[in-house]
């Protein structure tokens, strides 16, 4: 039984019918729920806030988890907190101190990610693995759901899952975002990825139980190492007694 965890991205599911939609995710195996925070400046397209999530957060209780595509990141950590996020991922390329977000979010209690741009190199992870959870692999420029993923991204979390193994940081999750799709599923869980994100592709279908089964069934045969770290995020709201 493979171990990945499919994160369908709210940005493609249908706004004027948000709490049925919440409850149509819970009722088909969804775990993990994916909010596309982005800020008009860092990404050339501007989603919603922490109003949003805070008001989302009393209707379920999927695990949040909270990609920051926002310029300075830090501002921002105390809001997301406080509405209700489980794991807040922050962009190094929109963050002066990378370091310093990823323990502050940490010190708020919540799971810590760091996400890199198509274009940005694997440099910094040594560096920065010691602070994060999960390190989320981006296979589309950031900006918007529905574009075409980057073949290249295959390579690169191959790359990312040996430099962290090889370094000791076998807990720390890879996650791939952009394009993502039952095809290239299989592939990118068999290179490393932990963790898929899945927009257009996810909502595209009707029945969102066979959507979550299409995608688990097409990652069957791949077995990952398991990481510690995301059977807690499984569990989390039942682990932290949050509502
Ligand atoms: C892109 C976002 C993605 C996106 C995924 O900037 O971070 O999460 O919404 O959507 P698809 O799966 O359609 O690429
Ligand atoms: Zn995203």
């Amino acid at each position: 039984m493979s171990a990945v965890v499919l994160s369908p991205s709210l940005l493609s599911a249908d706004f004027s019918r948000l709490g049925e939609e919440l409850a149509a995710l819970e009722q088909a195996g969804v775990t993990w729920l994916h909010l596309d925070i982005m800020d008009g400046n860092f990404v050339p397209n501007i989603t919603f806030g922490a109003p949003l999530i805070k008001s989302i957060r009393k209707k379920c209780d999927l695990f949040f988890d909270v990609h920051l595509m926002v310029e300075e990141p830090g501002r921002y950590l105390e809001d997301f907190a406080r509405a209700g996020a489980d794991l807040l991922v922050i962009h190094q390329e929109a963050s002066t101190h990378p370091q310093r977000d990823l323990q502050k979010i940490h010190d708020l209690g919540l799971l810590a990610g760091l996400s890199l741009n198509p274009g940005t190199g694997l440099e910094t992870v040594r560096w920065l693995a010691a602070d994060m959870n999960l390190l989320l692999l981006m296979s589309v420029n950031p900006g918007f759901s529905g574009q075409k993923f980057i073949p290249q991204s295959i390579e690169k979390i191959r790359a990312a899952r040996h430099l962290l193994d090889e370094n000791g940081f076998i807990d720390v999750a890879i996650q791939a975002d952009g394009g993502v799709n039952t095809e290239n599923a299989p592939v990118l869980a068999m290179a490393g990825a932990d963790v898929l994100v899945s927009g257009s592709a996810f909502f595209a279908q009707k029945e969102y139980g066979m959507a979550h089964r299409a995608f688990v069934e097409a990652c069957s045969e791949i077995s990952q190492k398991p990481r510690p770290s995301l059977s807690i995020a499984n569990q989390w709201r039942h682990v932290q007694g949050k509502q």
